[in-house]
């Protein structure tokens, strides 16, 4: 599908140039493995996607990354760009896209920077299309670039970064694709600090037994239970009781050195909750106040640094952060 191409022929000519911003995410929230997610503020990546002559064709024009991140060369393998193939195949586009990628998250850091890209490809290129479509239907598409990066499709990072705030991705399905708007009461705020090192999402994922002890599965199945719960009652208690995973923290706290340390240190300092972002190394905590926020942030980028982490950076953030935008 990146080949020769053909030459375009009808369409108006709406718009020659789009770019996208996509924000960083928060993916499991602890309990929700593979299916909660958020969006926060501060940090994303930025895709711009130029119409070409000639219908088929995916071309990456550049990348700018920081830090030179390896990022794929050949568009099937990019996760910017695997999306668009799909879309210009299975939508007929009677043009090409020339994409250029500015890459604002750290790869391998559990803030969702693949599914940052293909959300931000998927939706400049929308808006280049003579007829785009709506918003939801880019999930599949974003979905497609995001699983080139980790090897699997979820859309725990995906459905957040298109939509913005905290969901719950019910199905992926091809074609029955169902993700759900979550409430999140107006206290909340979040923490994010990444230890800047690289964690592979792949070998985080390979990390996981892959069968769940019955008994864990009715503690996690309790706590993803009791989370919902406190959202929707506005219940932080709850919230706070309920942020705690006991099925996949175990089993990837390991491969964070310092987390526990970092944990101890967001929970000291008032935080409700505290779990690994995403596939880590990133460390998320979830706090009640602002003032709490900037405590936690201090305490927990302090403890990764007692830990020997050599770039820590860290945020705070709404829970309500807006999904991709379209940048005039
Ligand atoms: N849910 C995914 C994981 C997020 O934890 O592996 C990272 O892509």
């Amino acid at each position: 599908m990146s080949g020769a191409g053909r030459p375009a022929v009808g369409g108006t000519r709406e718009r020659a140039r789009a770019a996208a911003f996509a924000p960083a995410t928060v993916a499991n929230v602890g309990v929700g493995f593979d299916i909660l997610g958020f969006a926060i503020d501060g940090l994303g990546d930025r895709v711009t996607v130029s119409r070409t002559p000639f219908a088929g064709r995916v071309e990456i024009e550049g990348v700018a990354a920081p830090q030179g991140m390896d990022i794929p060369a050949d568009p099937a393998r990019n996760t910017a760009t695997a999306g668009l193939l799909h879309l210009a195949e299975e939508l007929a586009v009677p043009h090409g896209f020339r994409v250029r990628i500015e890459k604002g998250i750290p790869l391998g850091s559990g803030m969702g920077g693949s599914a940052a890209s293909a959300v931000a490809g998927v939706v400049a290129a929308n808006a280049l299309l003579d007829r785009p479509l709506p918003r939801e239907k880019l999930l599949h598409y974003a979905l497609i670039g995001e699983a080139v990066a980790s090897g699997s499709i979820h859309g725990d990072n995906v459905a957040p970064c298109l939509l913005g705030g905290l969901m719950l991705v019910r199905s992926v399905a091809e074609g029955a694709e169902d993700v759900v708007p979550l409430p999140v009461p107006a206290e909340l705020r979040c923490v994010v600090v990444h230890p800047g090192f690289r964690l592979d999402t792949r070998e985080a994922r390979a990390a996981l037994a892959p069968d769940v002890p019955l008994k864990r599965h009715v503690a996690q199945s309790a706590n993803l239970a009791g989370l919902l719960a406190g959202l929707y009652r506005s219940d932080l208690a709850l919230v706070g009781r309920s942020l705690a995973d006991v099925l996949i923290e175990p089993q990837r706290a390991r491969l964070i050195p310092g987390f526990e340390a970092v944990k101890r240190a967001a929970l000291g300092a008032g935080a409700l909750g505290c779990s690994i972002s995403g596939a880590g190394p990133s460390v998320f905590a979830w706090v009640d106040s602002e003032a709490v926020a900037k405590r936690a942030k201090e305490e927990m980028s302090r403890a990764f640094e007692a830990a020997g982490a050599q770039s820590v950076r860290a945020w705070i953030s709404p829970i309500r952060a807006a999904g991709a935008v379209i940048e005039e």
